[in-house]
């Protein structure tokens, strides 16, 4: 069976780092045998250029077609003038919604080689390895009512956060699971001091532990996690949270591993269908200059092979191709330290290809 794979390459850096992971894909098969066969569509802004929406019909058909899809990312300020609807984030946040893919897996792994990357001492992060299950397509980024109202010329903006007990269970369910198959610590990240929608997915975690009796669950408010990430990160191993608080931490989460150039992510639906991303952004300031770090790109393709495929094998071997690249030495800038030199895009994605290529002899 031939797996197929839609890649949306979208704007800003998308385009450099997509090529190289596009690159491992290719040589895995070539030659290792995968059985894939990629398409290549538009989103973000530059769908928008070429089809006047950031999510065209015709990119929707195909990711649903599609047994996963590869985004680099979305964005610039080139559009941010546009009306909402027309934003490049629409274009992803429509592909979350309308492809239903509420389990969003962000893992925060610190490779040993760039412990003196973090911005925190080694001995906080040494060993860090944490999975963050973010809530996708609810709570505030979806919630309505949602708007700005004229009340006698004064402007009221708002937004609605909102889960039902259903929502909450689903994404229980995933994080449970994942600590089950982890160390089996869960931490549920809310404000139950102050949101209803909180105590109620306080609530819903709670009742949900019986059926998890290998896994203990504790509960942080989120300001305190926050905190806790930074203090002592390695207490943590699954955290499970909504739609804006995962945003949130996770970026965060991304910078204890030294560079958020890093970080792959899985956003799964209920059948095992994936987009798989960077968890970093378009970075349109340094766009085009082929400086862009690609690993998170190549990462996510693992996550890929993995979660979606079924290719365990193939998805160890592209992990085991970046830690080698990494003992090279090879460091893209933004996981240089200062004053060596550092590689490029396409190096650094031909280092990896190199080191994959290694493992077929
Ligand atoms: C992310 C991004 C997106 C989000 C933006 C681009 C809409 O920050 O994937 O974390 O907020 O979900
Ligand atoms: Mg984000």
């Amino acid at each position: 069976m031939t797996h197929r794979i839609l890649v949306l390459p979208g704007d800003g850096i998308g385009p450099e780092i997509v090529a190289e992971a596009v690159r491992i894909l290719e040589l895995l098969r070539a030659e290792f045998g995968l059985a894939v066969e990629i398409e290549e569509g538009k989103v973000g802004g530059a769908a928008y250029e070429a089809a006047g929406s950031p999510l065209p019909e015709e990119t929707l058909r195909l990711a649903r077609a599609a047994d996963a899809v590869l985004l680099g990312a979305v964005g610039g300020p080139r559009w941010e003038g546009l009306a909402r609807e027309l934003r490049p984030e629409r274009g992803l946040l429509g592909l979350r919604a309308e492809l239903g893919l509420f389990a969003n897996l962000r893992p925060a792994l610190l490779y040993p080689q760039l412990a003196a990357a973090s911005s925190l001492r080694p001995e906080i992060v040494a060993g860090l390895d944490l999975m963050i299950v973010r809530e996708l397509t609810g709570g505030i980024y979806f919630g309505t009512p949602r708007g700005v109202r004229d009340e006698g010329g004064v402007r009221t903006a708002y937004n609605t956060m909102v889960y039902s007990e259903a929502e909450i269970e689903r994404i229980g369910r995933v994080a449970f699971e994942t600590a089950r198959r982890r160390s089996g610590r869960l931490c549920s990240v809310d404000k139950a001091n102050v949101l209803e929608v909180s105590e109620l997915w306080r609530e819903v975690l709670t009742a949900l532990a019986a059926e998890f009796p290998d896994v203990t669950l504790s509960h942080l408010y989120v300001d305190n996690a926050a905190m806790q990430l930074v203090r002592a990160p390695k207490q943590f191993d699954v955290i499970v949270t909504g739609n804006l608080f995962g945003d949130i931490l996770s970026d965060q989460a991304a910078m204890l591993t030294g560079s958020i150039g890093m970080l792959p992510s899985a956003s799964l639906d209920a059948h095992g269908k994936g987009m798989y991303e960077p968890i970093h952004g378009s970075a349109p300031d340094i766009a085009g200059r082929g400086t862009a770090n690609p690993l998170a790109t190549i990462l996510s393709v693992a996550m890929l092979l993995r979660h979606s495929l079924g290719e365990e094998e193939a998805a160890a071997r592209v992990e085991r191709a970046v830690g080698a690249a990494l003992d090279q030495g090879l460091r893209t800038p933004d996981i240089a330290a200062p004053g060596t030199r550092a590689a490029g895009t396409r190096e650094m994605g031909a280092a990896v290809a190199a080191a994959l290529r290694a493992q077929a002899r």
